[in-house]
């Protein structure tokens, strides 16, 4: 048996406090083997070494924790780990969480209590008859109180809470409950329930999944389900008799974890040993399988499909700052029954369906649809009614909306789903009948959508604004175990498990696939394709076992941190899925070595088609569709998920294109990779500096509106087809011939309207823009949507970037379906000096936009092309590198 730590009469608590954080770290304590006996006290700070753990399991399988989940430094919660994957299997006080870090858990005679800071009991084991001489830590992940006979008084087992592991039991009539989120353990909404027929998830009670109904699962025999249970073969549902009701069988493992996710995916985390972090090759269990069966896949009201998130068809068509009917009426949410004004529906469009009709029993059945619609209006609880033609049957959905999800246009036709809204309170819209009833209907929806999601922005705006105050004040004990995300509800969790540069194991939770070096040697043929050279490093053609293409990128050099900054990173990467954002297939972490994997597109990027002279020429119609797609994925970035990224780049190398008209966005989320945490530098390419909003180079902070400047320059050469700013200065490349066709005025060299974004300017104010398309489109444009695009460009450049609309709204303008604002032309009036200062001789003439405080260097980045490095040193704080990649 190990060592057990020193017995401790029960301290007072406020001399302990007095002595203060010294002494503590002084009497800091070594992790107990198996048993410790009463009197003993924990807290994260005694632990602090071996954060938080106190005991271990003999083999060193488990461990009891003082934890605090993802580093957060607000909850600590007696937990128990799986320790090589750090992977929390139970939570004592879920509910009320250790509020400071040196507030001590007691084990006396009486059991285990739990006190706050004024010394409030906030958790404790019931009280038992006999007093306890143990506390037990078993190397299945068992806690137990024992008696002085060394029979079990009290154990986790019999208290799961969001997950089991192998040889614990899930008896029929208990459940799992989720947490809300990877750092706050409290219950959240979802349920793996036992009952005695099955396995089932809920969501507030709606049912989602039932394990009878998985592919995976096998029924084995019928009769009452006594309990649920997972091992090295499977999961089982089990008879009295332990004999098998259904199961699913896996490989074999030594060790599995059955866990609810605090996303609603219930996942099976299986390891080779139950001390081993390493995974058996199992193609991993989760539940639904499909992603779009999750309640809130796309949140309240968002569209599921194959390709991503969206709006149904009636509602606002971006789903950026969640979906509202685009006719300006509101959604009734909980509890409200109409009140006095009356309620109306909103067909969600053909082939619109929710989620969980498929596991719930319709609310009426052979009755038409009038009569399905007279039940959700009399009922003040439904939200939402959806009706099968085919089988007359009618659905109510009730208390909380999660997302929809499409269904095949072959049967769609005959499903049909409708909203309750509550009209907007202008009276006038409800009784006017007059002829400009139609004028009203249309402007009044347009001016309140508009109105609505200008102030939701703002909303989301300040408040991600204090967010990041409020994280930028809490200081981290240890950077390196910073894992301070939520994850949004639609992530995946699969446990992927990494070692950390100190030989201890990273499990984080959404990590997409991992390969190793030799796995991306096969794929990419050895590094025998190289398709670009992007800031980061080279980028190599690949393909994988399953045939599908991938572009992989070797990350180099600049500012690389730690593995486990690394993954936490491209777990947020790698959970973004939108239709208009380069996806992360994988990622390797080996020695120093970086390399993500992402998705190919064929057609690569757009600057190849807009500067090079023998590039395919973009028809105006593409050029609007990439200008729409990018300002979708870009505003989806902004405030599309939990995650708020900024991406900092934003240029048309970084826009890529591929078959079937797909646009989407790539390299978001790196610039976290560019920002070491303390030395605050900040690179930039040669030739991006042409997209940098001033604020980069004021001492402003760096903001969504950021991206949103640059985009304002991509749009402008989307319209012009060329640079903004010829690149015959420098020796800047070969891409300065294509540009020779000139501008409006002059195309001799350093002419001041060789910089385009004036020469937009100049054609907005004399109201002629139809001449600003790019020429070799020979005036295939539409005139209407080159006015549009050029006015939005100049309303993203704005100086100041309050007066730049968000993401979301230039979305919009580009869409038509928002009101256009006009450029402001004194917020304008810097393009005038840079096109003066572009025009010199020097490099970029940068003497002109004050570069003072930063300092000018040149670095390789390893691919041979020269690498402008711009340090900020005299970086203000609000920097921080976690701004750079976006405030959360
Ligand atoms: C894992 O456990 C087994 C037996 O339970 C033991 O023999 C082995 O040494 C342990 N390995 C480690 C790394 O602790
Ligand atoms: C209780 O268990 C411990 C270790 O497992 C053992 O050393 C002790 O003798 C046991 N006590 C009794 C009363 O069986
Ligand atoms: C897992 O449990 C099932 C059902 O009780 C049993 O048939 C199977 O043999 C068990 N597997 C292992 C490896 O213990």
């Amino acid at each position: 048996m190990g060592s057990v730590s020193p017995m401790r009469r029960p301290f007072p608590l406020g001399v302990l406090l007095l002595l203060g954080v010294v002494l503590l770290r002084v009497r800091a304590d070594k992790v107990a083997t198996e048993l410790i006996t009463p009197d003993f006290a924990a807290s994260y700070l005694l632990f602090i070494d071996t954060y938080g753990a106190f005991l271990a399991s003999r083999s060193g399988a488990f461990q009891a924790v003082v934890y605090n989940p993802a580093g957060q430094q607000d909850r600590y919660y007696l937990a128990v780990l799986h320790a090589p994957s750090k992977t929390c299997v139970w939570v004592a006080n879920r509910a009320a969480p250790i509020t400071d870090r040196a507030a001590p858990l007691q084990l006396t005679a009486n059991g285990i209590s739990i006190e706050d800071p004024n010394g409030t009991v906030v958790w404790s084991t019931p009280p038992f008859a006999a007093s306890v001489s143990a506390l037990r830590l078993d190397d299945s992940g068992n806690l137990a109180l024992l008696d002085g006979r060394n029979a079990t008084l009290w154990q986790s087992f019999d208290r799961p809470t969001d997950s089991i592991v192998s040889s614990q039991r899930l008896p029929v009539g208990r459940f799992l409950a989720s947490a809300v989120s990877d750092s706050d353990l409290s219950e959240g909404d979802y349920r793996l329930n036992v009952t005695a027929a099955d396995a089932v998830l809920t969501w507030l009670g709606t049912l989602y999944w039932r394990l009878s109904s998985d592919a995976s699962s096998v029924k084995d025999r019928d009769g009452a389900v006594a309990y649920m249970a997972v091992n090295g073969t499977g999961m089982y549902l089990l008879a009295a008799d332990g004999g098998i009701i259904i199961q699913v069988s896996l490989p074999a493992a030594g060790l599995r974890i059955v866990k609810l996710g605090s996303d609603g995916k219930l996942q099976i985390a299986s390891f080779a040993s139950a001390n081993s972090s390493s995974t058996p090759m199992d193609g991993g269990f989760v539940a639904p399988s499909n992603v779009c069966e999750l309640p809130l896949s796309c949140g309240a009201l968002g569209l599921c499909t194959p390709k991503g998130c969206s709006c149904p068809p009636i509602f606002a068509a971006s789903h950026d700052s969640g979906c509202a009917p685009s006719d300006g009426s509101t959604v009734l949410s909980v509890g409200s029954c109409g009140g006095t004004a009356p309620v109306s529906y909103v067909n969600l469009g053909n082939g619109v369906w929710y989620y969980a009709n498929k596991f719930s029993p319709p609310a009426l059945a052979g009755g038409n649809m009038s009569s399905c619609q007279v039940l959700c209006t009399s009922n003040c609880s439904c939200l939402s009614y959806f009706y099968d033609i085919s089988s007359l049957s009618c659905y109510l959905i009730q208390h909380q909306l999660g997302s929809f999800i499409k269904v095949n246009s072959t049967n769609g036709s005959d499903k049909l789903g409708y909203i309750k809204v509550q009209s907007s309170q202008t009276p006038r819209s409800s009784n006017s009948s007059s002829s400009n009833s139609t004028l009203i209907a249309i402007l009044i929806p347009t001016i309140v959508a508009f109105v609505l999601i200008v102030v939701v922005s703002a909303v989301i705006f300040t408040s991600w604004r204090k967010e990041n105050k409020r994280g930028g004040r809490r200081q981290s004990r240890s950077g390196n175990l910073q894992v301070r995300r939520q994850r949004s509800p639609s992530d995946s969790a699969h446990l992927v498990s990494v070692i950390d540069d100190n030989g201890d194991d990273i499990v984080i939770p959404g990590l997409p696939t991992r390969f190793t070096h030799d796995e991306i040697e096969e794929i990419t043929n050895s590094f025998r394709v190289k398709i670009g050279a992007g800031g980061f490093g080279a980028v190599y053609k690949g393909e994988l076992p399953d045939g599908s293409e991938v572009a992989v990128k070797r990350i180099e050099g600049v500012g690389m941190q730690g593995k486990r900054e690394f993954c936490t990173e491209i777990a947020v990467i790698g959970n973004i899925h939108h239709v208009n954002l380069v996806r992360l297939r994988g990622f390797c972490t080996e020695g120093q070595r970086r390399l993500l994997v992402y998705e190919y597109m064929d057609r690569g990027s757009i600057d190849r088609s807009l500067f090079r002279p023998n590039g395919p020429l973009l028809e105006w119609k593409e050029r609007m569709d990439v200008a729409i797609g990018a300002a979708r994925g870009l505003a989806y970035l902004h405030f599309g998920c939990d995650q708020r990224i900024i991406h900092c780049d934003v240029k048309p190398e970084n826009i890529l294109l591929a078959d079937g008209r797909q646009v989407k966005i790539a390299d978001f989320g790196l610039a976290k990779f560019l920002t070491p945490e303390q030395s605050g530098l900040f690179t930039t390419m040669r030739g991006t500096r042409g997209y940098l909003a001033p604020e980069w180079l004021s001492n402003a902070p760096i903001s969504d509106r950021t991206d949103v400047y640059s985009f304002g320059m991509v749009l402008l050469e989307l319209v012009r087809g060329r640079k903004n700013r010829n690149e015959h200065v420098g020796g800047a490349g070969g891409e300065a011939s294509n540009s020779s066709n000139g501008t409006t005025g002059s195309s001799s060299r350093g002419a001041k309207n060789d910089y385009f974004p004036l020469a937009a300017l100049e054609g907005h104010e004399a109201g002629r823009y139809a001449e600003l398309a790019d020429p070799r489109l020979e005036g295939r444009v539409v005139a209407k949507e080159v006015e549009r695009v050029v006015k939005v460009a100049l309303c993203c450049l704005h100086e100041d970037p309050h007066l730049r609309p968000s993401m979301a709204v230039v979305a919009g303008m580009l869409e038509g379906t928002m009101e256009l604002w006009e450029p402001r032309v004194q917020s304008l009036g810097f393009l005038r000096l840079y096109g003066r200062g572009f025009s010199g001789p020097a490099d970029g003439g940068c003497s002109d936009v004050k570069l003072t405080p930063m300092m000018m260097g040149s670095i390789g980045d390893g691919s041979g092309t020269t690498t402008t490095l711009t340090t900020m040193s005299g970086l203000p704080s609000y920097m921080s590198s976690s701004q750079l990649s976006g405030p959360r």
